[in-house]
């Protein structure tokens, strides 16, 4: 076994393995990285001027390492590439399975199968086969299956090494990570896949545990992230009707050192591919195993969070009543600085505002409003604006769904918005004062409620 790594291959070049392997490639100009995909339109794009995912700061990276030691390409042409290759990621998704045993809850693993045995056709000598992905607790045992089963006299590894970046943020995350997580269960392929880490992040920032403790502890992490949004968003509807303001308990709150001030901003709900998807695993898994307690804890922080984006659309709905009218929807994307729009507020209140028959007019920097709306079903009554004040013109409701930093600052003295409109503020960004000196009605989330 080779210890230093020299050649890498991952498979999927999707939000997760396409940053990632970039900054692999980046910082170690040493190791040869080749990300391959089934989907040749988006191998194309990163083969092109016009990347397919849009995150500060890669362009540059991308552009560094493009052609020297970093290469994107078909699945089928990478075959050979994973013959050679000393550590293969698999960075496919896992979505959320509709049919069959544990359907609307547990991962589908069937691209994780597809992989495996992919790498076991081409995979020659030995092998170390890296989770990329999010997978539930004992899924590398799958992959070892396949593995043993199929592999033609090589030999292999499986470790989970998964991924924390947030998007929007890729590239600081993976640069400069909290973390670098390397569960196995040997100490040699752990030392072969920590000494790539090594080349940029320090020896202490790398963690390694058991197989199934990083599996698992990948689902908790994000568990815990969102069920810290649900909590402030649930402490935000009880503020409403108390006076209480939401964006002071919480900074009260965080202010404990124990408690720390990251991931209380209360807003229209969490979406984003992960959170949703990776509590409903951690809700399959503990059904799974027999402890039902556990699982309907985890279920409420999906709940708590599907609630909260319905009765900010029913607020709206209430208000404009019968008199209809136009709502313009500012930001598509689940957070800034991303095109991702996968469990978006908007894909739920678009829905539940066109139900109710208002029209609709959104507006976002990043997101292509036709895979928008294709992706959320929808065809009539919804239409794009290319600038804020085209959206807002005539509008009677104005929702601001992420918090693109242009959004923070719109002049509404400047926008034509019918004189009795009310600005609805998923995210808590806009200024009350600035907004009522402008003559408008400001409804925020948990407690500006008297703006
Ligand atoms: C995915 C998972 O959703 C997440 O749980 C995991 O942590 C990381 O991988 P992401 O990168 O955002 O996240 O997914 P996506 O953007 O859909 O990319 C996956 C890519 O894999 C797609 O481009 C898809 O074409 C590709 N793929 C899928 C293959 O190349 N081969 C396959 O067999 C299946
Ligand atoms: C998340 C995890 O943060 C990351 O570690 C993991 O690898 C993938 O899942 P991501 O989904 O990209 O990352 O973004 P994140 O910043 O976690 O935001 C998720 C959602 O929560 C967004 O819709 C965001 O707007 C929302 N959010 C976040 C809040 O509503 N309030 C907060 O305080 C923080």
């Amino acid at each position: 076994m080779n210890p230093t790594p020299k050649k890498i291959v991952c498979i999927g070049a999707g939000y997760v393995g396409g940053p990632t392997m970039a900054v692999i490639a980046d910082r170690c100009p040493g190791i040869e990285v080749t990300v391959v995909d089934l989907n040749a339109a988006r191998i194309a794009a990163w083969n092109s001027d016009q990347l397919p995912v849009y995150e500060p700061g890669l362009d540059a990276v991308v552009r560094r390492a493009r052609g020297r030691n970093l290469f994107f390409m078909g699945q089928a042409e990478g075959a050979q590439k994973l013959a050679e290759a000393d550590l293969v990621f698999i960075s496919v998704n896992t979505p959320t399975k509709t049919e069959g045993e544990g359907a609307g809850k547990a991962s589908d693993l069937r691209y994780v199968e597809s992989c495996s045995q992919f790498i076991a056709d081409h995979a020659r000598g030995h092998t170390i086969v890296v989770e990329k992905s999010t997978m539930p607790v004992r899924a590398a045992d799958t992959i070892k299956r396949i593995l043993a089963k199929n592999l033609h006299g090589g030999t292999f590894e499986v470790l989970s090494n998964p991924e924390f970046l947030a998007e929007g943020t890729a590239i600081r995350d993976l640069e400069s990570p909290d973390r670098v997580l390397i569960g196995g269960e040997r100490p040699e392929p752990i030392e072969a896949l920590a000494a790539v880490y090594r080349q940029w992040v320090p020896a202490e920032r790398i963690i390694t545990t058991g197989l199934w403790s990083a599996e698992l502890a990948k689902l908790a992490a994000n568990a815990f992230l969102a069920q810290r949004v649900s909590s402030i968003n649930a402490l935000s509807a009880l503020c409403e009707v108390t006076g209480a303001q939401v964006d002071e308990v919480a900074r009260v709150v965080g202010s404990d050192s124990r408690i720390g001030p990251k991931f209380l901003k209360a807003s229209v709900g969490f979406g984003g591919s992960c959170f949703k998807k990776d509590i409903l695993s951690l809700v399959y898994l503990c059904e799974f195993h027999g402890v039902p307690e556990a699982a309907a804890y985890w279920q409420q922080v999906i709940e708590l969070n599907e609630w909260q984006k319905r009765r900010f659309a029913d607020q709206i709905i209430r208000q404009l009543g019968a008199s209809k009218g136009k709502v313009a929807v500012l930001g598509l994307a689940f957070k800034k600085d991303t095109n991702d729009f996968r469990e978006s507020a908007a894909l739920h209140i678009c829905g539940q505002l066109l139900a109710a028959g208002l029209e609709v007019t959104t507006y976002d920097p990043q997101v292509d409003f036709t895979t928008f709306c294709q992706a959320a079903g929808i065809s009539q009554g919804i239409q794009p604006a290319q600038t804020i004040q085209e959206a807002l013109a005539g509008a009677s409701a104005v929702a601001v769904l992420t918090e693109w930093e242009e959004f923070r600052c719109i002049d509404l003295t400047k926008m034509s918005l019918v004189a009795s409109a009310c600005i609805y503020d998923g995210r808590n960004i806009l200024d009350p004062g600035a907004v009522r000196s402008a003559g408008f009605q400001l409804h925020s989330i948990g407690g500006r409620a008297a703006d």
